[in-house]
């Protein structure tokens, strides 16, 4: 008689009472219908256009995550259309963001709010954007406006978004608006946005106290491509320097906001005089082309732990039009936060992206559309706007509703 094979045990990873969960986006990605900033003027790459209406929709969305059982919500506001000119303040987009932060609130929903997503109003824009000091005294105004405003409902604060990509992608490499090539430029702009951070962190203490104010910084996990090279580890340790180090140690916050995304195995090539960035040859790729490797979320935040300071897990997602890795991807990176927080790393939240198919930034000469890239729990159908409710929503609902995953 065969041995009965055995049963394996169930397991359920309880996460700290109070833990936040939930889904973040942002608002060039999902409102559609915005006009006068610079990523809807440019003619070089595919711009958001209607999106997904989330502007007229908000209601229905937010109770949509409701029942998705998200108790925290992240969005962003658009500067260009509460100040579509230098000093000028738009009383219906002011109100406009009070109703849907409002309606947040009133739904139970813990509120991350980011003031700068990648986008800038054309009059910014115009004046040479974050490679110019005005831009912060005017990020400054704008950021006070919104503190006296809408500061009441801001559970916490997200100053900049990915202040490091912003500055690469659109000054370095010339791929997003404006298209700059200057490494120069690229350390003004990132400077500059960390130095608005820092601005925005005394102005909003000013009005609130007790605020919780952060920026969202990408980081990636990055390895030597060959483990014994010198060359190679070098690298890894410039590229933790510029993501993890110098940021962190130029600005004062209250939490740390992690988006992460990627595992990157570095290879310095001498015979390029650059590096290169290698993907593994049998590793699970998402639509992006970017490995899936869960590992990587715990070793960033086992970095993180040095700051001292609670983390948020303010993005963290997969491109899947079939959502037949999504599931997995969730449970996986869910479990290593888990880890993580055994180890003692300070994490309380941790925010899907994204609630919805959106906009996806595209890079210039490599995607001709800003939607074929599918991060959503929930599925857009761009032709009638109607919402479809994904499995992997399904998974995160119950995590999010045990506070916990079961293996
Ligand atoms: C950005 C999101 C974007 C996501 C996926 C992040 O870097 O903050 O706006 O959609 O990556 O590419």
């Amino acid at each position: 008689m065969k041995p009965k094979p055995k049963r394996q045990k169930s397991r359920t990873l309880r996460f700290p009472k109070g833990f936040l969960w939930g889904a973040a986006t942002s608002a060039y990605q999902v409102e559609g219908g915005i006009a006068n900033n610079d990523w809807e003027t440019q003619v070089r790459l595919p711009r958001a256009g209607a999106a997904c209406d989330h502007y007229n929709r908000f209601e229905a969305d937010f109770k949509l995550a409701k029942k998705l059982n998200h108790n925290a919500h992240r969005l962003s506001l658009e500067w260009s259309r509460i100040e579509p000119d230098k000093g000028k303040w738009d009383e219906e987009a002011l109100r406009h963001y009070f109703h849907v932060l409002e309606n947040l609130k009133n739904q139970g929903f813990t509120t991350f709010v980011t003031l700068h997503h990648f986008t800038n109003p054309v009059w910014v824009a115009k004046q040479g954007g974050w490679a110019h000091k005005k831009t912060v005294d005017d990020f400054a105004d704008y950021v006070g406006k919104i503190a006296q405003t809408l500061g009441q409902f801001i559970d916490f604060w997200v100053t900049v978004n990915e202040p490091g990509i912003y500055a690469y992608m659109g000054y370095q490499g010339g791929f997003w608006p404006p298209f700059a090539k200057s490494i120069l430029k690229s350390f003004m702009v990132y400077r500059n946005m960390l130095e608005g951070h820092n601005r925005a962190y005394k102005l909003i203490h000013a009005y609130y106290h007790d605020a919780k104010v952060g920026l969202a910084q990408n980081v990636s996990y990055f390895r030597p491509f060959h483990p014994r090279s010198f060359f190679d580890n070098l690298e890894v340790k410039v590229q933790e320097f510029i993501n993890i180090d110098y940021p962190y140690r130029k600005t004062i916050c209250d939490f740390i906001g992690l988006n992460h995304y990627m595992y990157r195995r570095i290879h310095f090539s001498l015979w390029f005089w650059k590096k290169q960035v290698v993907r593994g040859r049998e590793a699970e790729l998402s639509d992006k082309g970017w490995e899936i490797y869960p590992r990587a979320v715990y070793e960033v935040l086992l970095k993180l732990k040095k700051f001292g300071k609670p983390i948020y897990i303010t993005e963290n997602g997969i491109a899947d039009s079939t959502d037949k890795k999504r599931p997995e991807f969730i449970r996986g990176y869910v479990k290593e936060v888990y880890h993580a927080i055994k180890r003692g790393v300070d994490v309380r939240g941790y925010l899907h992206w994204t609630l919805l198919d959106s906009y996806e930034w595209p890079v210039l000469k490599q995607e001709k559309t800003g939607y074929k890239m599918q991060f959503g729990l929930v599925k857009v159908d761009f032709k009638n706007q109607k919402r479809a409710v994904r499995k992997s929503a399904r998974v995160y609902a119950k995590i999010c509703k045990d506070n916990a995953l079961t293996l």
